[in-house]
């Protein structure tokens, strides 16, 4: 039974986080937050991802991008048209090891 899913790609100089969503029954009881920090132990450099729900990422570590990385792709890749571009916050977090 598919419960979540997360997409991670590592890219040249950083990672991207994409497609995190909870089944909609099971949202609210800590899923999402354990498949972030379980997907963000894979990734071999800086995590990096777009969102409409920051806040929920920020209690996983993440924080205001200041600069992206040159091989971050753009939001656009997203097709995400219909939604509001104002409201798409890039977050980063560092490796926890850096
Ligand atoms: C966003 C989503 C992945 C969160 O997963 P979840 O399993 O419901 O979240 P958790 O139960 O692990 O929540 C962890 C914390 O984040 C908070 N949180 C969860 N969703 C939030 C949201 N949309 N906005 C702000 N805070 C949120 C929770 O209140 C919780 O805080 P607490 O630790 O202080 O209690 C899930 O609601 C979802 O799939 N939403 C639809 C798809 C989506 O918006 N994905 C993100 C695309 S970038």
């Amino acid at each position: 039974m598919l419960v979540a899913v997360a997409e991670l790609k590592n890219l040249d100089t950083c990672s991207l986080l994409s497609c995190v969503g909870v089944r909609a029954d099971l949202q609210g009881r800590g899923i999402g937050q354990a498949l972030v920090e379980r997907v963000v132990r894979e990734a071999l450099s800086p995590v990096y991802l777009y969102t409409l729900v920051p806040e929920f990422f920020r209690k996983a570590g993440f924080r205001d991008a200041e600069s992206l990385p040159p091989d971050l792709p753009p939001r656009s890749i997203y097709g995400c048209s219909a939604c509001d571009p104002a409201l798409c916050l890039c977050l980063m977090k560092p490796r926890e090891d850096s």
